[in-house]
């Protein structure tokens, strides 16, 4: 057989054992052989590149690195959901839809997946696309890592699909795989992921598509928009997508039900109530939707929400666990947070360990005793919080309070608290391990200095080595010094030195921020960098000149002109700027803080014609203006492009915001053609 007629049988093979394994979950074939035939192909089309797909299996495994995430629209908004609690506004929910359509529809319940939304566009059966829901009206082309979620097809199945059509879903992470990654990080030392959904949001935006194809993210597909509607209801759609190789949820598996009665609906919420904690992915509540498009048409839509469709949550699931002890974290400010640690629990699929106790009054409000019997409970975003003491439990037990601690755990130096201040603080900058080592992650993350080549975990490798104590010896480090150490070859410490030199073009802001300020973060750090336009401007600047800034409060005021006081922070800022660190704003930098939009607090939405958005943005803020990402009575200026979210428009009109069009934008900044 020709090499090309063999890619071909070998893409459609693999296309195939890709859908049997992960959607099926009925594979042909072991893994071996799946293997086998993945390396033939990877082979051949290396050979003969002209021949691989841009839709190839082998795209699964990633590779492709995105710098940036590029910004495109979307063709119809991506709205959310409205959400109920309790029956009676389901109930509510069931008249409104009897009452809109004089009779009483067929209903489909299915599961609230808790993951992230997708949009998926396919073009003659190939995913062309798949973007983010953003804002909702324009959404981040994720596409080369969207293609490693072996559920999702590249290419589909069977016939009589659409030549174009969009179908959109969730992206989650499956409670096995997330637990395996915390338990790899905590292996290693590194912070542990919060829970599965953030994860999932955090996973979808990495450069490196390859890693995401390393961490087990899977799918259910929710809805399907063609231009031409020849599809009737919600749950054809589903026969449909399910024979065209999406992954659907299925009637056997009692994850969707179609009724009439809405007491089979409270049955089936009830069900998944308890049923939901033996998933093996997190739900976080049951979604009802219209059946019937057309009747789902009639119905139509408010602003943010479909009226055809709710959500019903559950409540955030509580459990109690005994406290075993209390521990405490070291930031990189010295700032000291007790953590509970706890006898592991099952908690909504995950095993907690650990819970959040934020700070002394917390414990104190708490009455917290080691050995009480303590209920946590998991919230949206949050890792698990332990919310009150079972009292019942503790009668007749003589258990010692918990004394928040007067020493750093990791240092031993006594702690220290403001007066009106909640957090207690390790006041051993230079010595305190976790502060040395906060310090220094901060310093090279993505948003300070941006030092590509060398990662966080390497940060305590090198500090191990007695190679780094302080931000300014990363302008020290010798290629030579570095090969010594394990795990560092010729390639990535040539990466490492370059990483270090780029470093030194950051601008002056980034660099403000980099040296980890308390309060100082990314804003703060602009309007700081805007106004005083040197570092020695800005060390001269005393408390009153500083809160005179718009913006700067006393909080921050006071601990700028703390941290430039010490000797140490002085001397070491001396050190930066010998290696050739940016301290003063640089002329794109100057401009801004003279632009035209200088302190404007500005939203930009929808597309425009003579900008993609990112460039907008870019201009936009060199000319001085603090973009936002939602409209809220901070917001001074709407630039308002074509089909932005009507949401955000009404939203701004009652705010009584400033609303500009794209002509009178190009007018202000001095570009309009006339
Ligand atoms: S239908 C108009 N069905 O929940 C929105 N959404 O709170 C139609 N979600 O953004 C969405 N499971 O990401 C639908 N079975 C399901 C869902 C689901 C999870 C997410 C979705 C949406 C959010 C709204």
């Amino acid at each position: 057989m020709n090499p090309e007629d063999r890619i071909q049988e070998l893409q459609d093979a693999l296309h195939r054992h890709n859908h049997l394994y992960y959607v099926e979950h009925a594979p042909e074939i072991s893994d071996y052989e799946f293997d086998m035939l993945m390396k033939e192909l990877e082979q051949l089309e290396e050979k003969h590149p002209q021949w691989a797909s841009e839709n190839s299996p082998t795209k699964r495994v990633g590779g492709d690195i995105t710098k940036k995430f590029e910004v495109v629209a979307h063709e119809h908004p991506m709205l959310s959901l409205a959400n109920t609690y309790d029956t009676e506004e389901l109930e509510a929910f069931f008249k409104r839809c009897k009452e809109g359509l004089g009779q009483i529809p067929e209903y489909i319940c299915e599961l609230k997946y808790d993951g992230v939304a997708i949009s998926l566009k396919y073009e003659e059966g190939k995913l062309v696309r798949a973007v983010t829901r953003g804002d909702g009206t324009e959404g981040e082309n994720i596409t080369s890592n969207v293609k490693t979620v072996r559920s999702i097809p590249l290419q589909l199945r069977g016939a009589g699909y659409p030549d174009a059509f969009e179908v959109r879903g969730e992206i989650f992470m499956p409670l096995q795989a997330f637990e395996a990654l915390n338990a790899k990080r905590e292996a290693n030392g590194e912070e542990l992921f919060a829970n599965p959904r953030n994860t999932t949001a955090g996973t979808l935006k990495m450069q490196d598509s390859a890693v995401v194809a390393s961490r087990g993210l899977d799918t259910y597909c929710y809805s399907y928009h063609a231009d031409r509607q020849e599809i009737a209801t919600q749950y054809d759609a589903y026969q449909n997508l399910l024979d065209w190789g999406f992954k659907v949820p299925k009637a056997a598996d009692a994850m969707v039900l179609k009724t009439q009665e809405t007491a089979a609906i409270f049955d089936f919420i009830a069900q998944w109530e308890s049923q939901r904690h033996h998933l093996p992915f997190e739900i976080d509540g049951i979604v009802i939707k219209v059946n019937s498009f057309s009747a789902q048409e009639e119905l139509g839509y408010t602003s943010k929400t479909p009226k055809w469709a709710v959500a019903y949550k559950y409540k955030a699931e509580e459990v109690s666990t005994e406290l075993m002890d209390v521990i405490y974290q070291v930031g990189r400010t010295g700032a000291v947070t007790p953590v509970a640690v706890l006898d592991p629990v099952q908690l909504s699929g995950t095993t907690v360990k650990r819970a959040s106790l934020h700070n002394a009054d917390q414990i104190a409000k708490l009455d917290l005793h080691v050995g009480d019997h303590v209920y946590v409970e998991k919230g949206g975003e949050i890792i698990p919080k332990v919310t009150r003491v079972n009292l019942e439990a503790r009668q007749g037990k003589s258990l010692k309070p918990v004394r928040f601690t007067a020493e750093c755990p990791a240092c031993g130096t006594p702690l220290q608290r403001v007066e009106g201040e909640a957090q207690h603080f390790c006041n051993n900058a230079v010595d305190c391990k976790p502060q040395v080592t906060g310090r220094l992650a901060h310093f090279i993350s993505r948003k300070a200095m941006d030092l590509e080549g060398l990662g966080a975990e390497s940060v305590t490798q090198f500090i191990e080595a007695g190679l780094l104590q302080k931000p300014s010896d990363i302008y020290n480090l010798t290629p030579e010094a570095v090969l010594q150490l394990e795990r560092w070859g010729e390639k990535s410490v040539e990466n490492l030195m370059q990483g270090i030199s780029q470093s030194k073009q950051q601008p002056f802001t980034k660099v403000l921020y980099a040296l980890g300020i308390r309060f100082v973060g990314e804003t703060v750090a602009k309007k700081l960098a805007r106004e005083a336009a040197t570092i020695s401007k800005l060390m001269a600047m005393g408390q009153e000149e500083l809160e005179a800034i718009p913006d700067i409060g006393p909080r921050i005021a006071q601990s700028v002109v703390q941290y430039f006081s010490q000797e140490k922070n002085q001397e070491e800022i001396q050190k930066l700027r010998e290696h050739g660190l940016q301290f003063e704003l640089d002329e794109s930098e100057k401009k801004s803080a003279n632009g035209v939009f200088n302190g404007l607090n500005m939203v930009v939405s929808g597309t425009f014609t003579n900008f993609d958005r990112e460039s907008l943005k870019q201009q936009l803020e060199k000319e001085g203006a603090v973009l936002k990402s939602g409209v809220s009575a901070k917001v001074n200026v709407l630039v308002a492009g074509e089909n932005m979210g009507p949401s955000k428009l009404k939203k701004a009109e009652d705010l009584k915001l400033e609303i500009w069009s794209e002509e009178q934008l190009l007018e202000k900044l001095g570009l309009s053609g006339d």
